[in-house]
């Protein structure tokens, strides 16, 4: 039998969507609380004194007062972008020529692609994340990386390999086929191997042709358990470049659905700038809304509307965008989708905001089922929060009455500092 360990703290545990009903039905926090790990998966969750009881023989990991919660789950972001976060100067389109490409283009060298994969996975998982569905570059070595190094640590990771077949310098252009047959072969390797799961990957509509795009969406068909991701209405320049790009398409999101890329499956990037055709169609279709703050107003995209879109249904996911993004911690980006949606007038409640960046991000991605929630069945993925982790946090929590403000305080004026540990498919990976 396995070794069984017994992580003890306040536990939080969730027992359905904040956004649909109120958030004290559904988000707990027991101050006395326990997980049971056992190999790679959480056994029981419950009060620290039955478990012990009930295990006598589990060691004991005592986390005092600490927060015990799911990993984080990032649901959009770009490994490959790690060594240019923090590029001064430029919105989007600036951004990705002026940055973005001159640094996806040094993938074309396997070992960077292998060293800056790892380095991505440490950063993450000091930030308590456990999960990420990432873009990798135009070259499918790049997705070989990004998996070895994921699969080495246990870890959960969703990725594709990035297509463009115009509007991108020479040596980051595919074409309709190449981008067909290598995405092909690279779910054929990975998808479903140990915890690989694969996205089909056009990166926006700008950069594919409709040939290229029609490809992906007949790849998509033939392999409809893989996850597709991509961008969708991030700046208003983008959209109106789209518009000339596509005349004959209803709108931005229609340049996806005429090309079979519209799906429960489809994971679109940001979604700032949406016309009511577009929510409407994506609350029908289920398509998942990837919302990502810090990178929304780093590159001065907008505010997204959150909690209008949660009250049509559509499924939320939160992410960093790394590196658009200016964070690699799910904490600062927790504190940027508050700001952004105190721009809408609505107060996000931490326990939203937590629930958010854990299983709302989970079930974005079809993987709720084995992560995302302290749930016995689900991998043990598991972010170790301490709550009075700098000077400014615990001069603030001191004063606070309930669990929630110091919650609170800690996702706005947290970052790594706060993660005491992580833990991914039941090893401690920090320590
Ligand atoms: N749109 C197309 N590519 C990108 C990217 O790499 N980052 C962001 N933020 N938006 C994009
Ligand atoms: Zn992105």
């Amino acid at each position: 039998m396995n070794t069984q360990t017994l992580l003890t703290g306040q536990i939080l545990t969730f027992s359905g969507d904040p956004f649909a009903q109120a958030w004290e039905d559904c988000i707990h926090i027991d101050s006395v609380g326990a997980v049971l790990v056992e190999g790679q998966r959480i056994v029981a969750v419950g009060k620290a004194e039955i478990l012990k009881a009930a295990h006598p023989q589990a060691k004991v990991v005592s986390y005092g007062s600490d927060l015990i919660c799911p990993g984080f789950v990032d649901a959009h972001s770009h490994y490959p972008q790690t060594a240019m976060i923090a590029s001064w100067g430029k919105q989007l389109i600036d951004w990705l020529n002026t940055y973005t490409f001159p640094e996806e283009a040094r993938f074309d060298d396997l070992t960077y692609a292998q060293d800056i994969a790892a380095r991505y996975l440490d950063l993450t998982a000091a930030n308590g994340t456990t999960t990420i569905a990432s873009f990798a570059t135009i070259h499918p070595h790049s997705v070989d990386a990004l998996f070895e190094a994921a699969q080495a640590r246990g870890q959960s990771v969703v990725t594709g390999k990035t297509c463009m077949d115009r509007n991108a310098p020479d040596d980051l252009r595919d074409t309709a086929q190449s981008a067909y047959d290598d995405s092909k072969a690279l779910i054929e390797r990975w998808h479903g191997t140990g915890r690989a799961h694969y996205a089909i990957t056009p990166r926006f509509s700008p950069t594919s042709t409709p040939e290229q795009l029609s490809a992906l969406g007949a790849l998509w068909a033939e392999n409809p358990t893989c996850l597709m991701q991509t961008h969708l209405s991030e700046q208003p320049d983008e959209i109106e470049w789209v518009k000339s790009l596509y005349p004959q398409a209803r709108d931005y999101l229609d340049t996806y659905e005429e090309h079979g890329l519209l799906g429960d499956r489809g994971l679109y990037g940001h979604s700032i700038h949406l016309t009511p055709r577009e929510i409407d169609r994506l609350a029908e279709m289920q398509g998942r809304v990837i919302h990502c703050p810090t990178s929304n107003a780093f590159i001065g995209s907008g505010a997204l509307n959150l909690p209008e879109l949660a009250k049509r249904g559509i499924p939320l996911g939160l992410a960093t965008d790394t590196g658009g993004g200016s964070s690699f911690s799910m904490l600062r980006t927790m504190a940027a989708a508050y700001e952004a949606a105190q721009h809408h007038g609505h107060a996000l409640h931490a326990a939203q905001l937590m629930w958010l960046a854990t299983a709302g991000s989970a079930r974005s991605l079809h993987l709720d089922h084995e992560i995302g929630s302290l749930t016995a069945g689900n991998y043990a993925d598991i972010a170790i929060l301490d709550l009075n982790s700098t000077q400014a946090i615990a001069q603030r929590a001191n004063r606070s009455g309930s669990v929630w403000e110091d919650v609170f305080a800690t996702v706005m004026l947290g970052d790594d500092r706060a993660v005491r540990a992580t833990w991914i498919a039941g090893a401690c990976v920090t320590a």
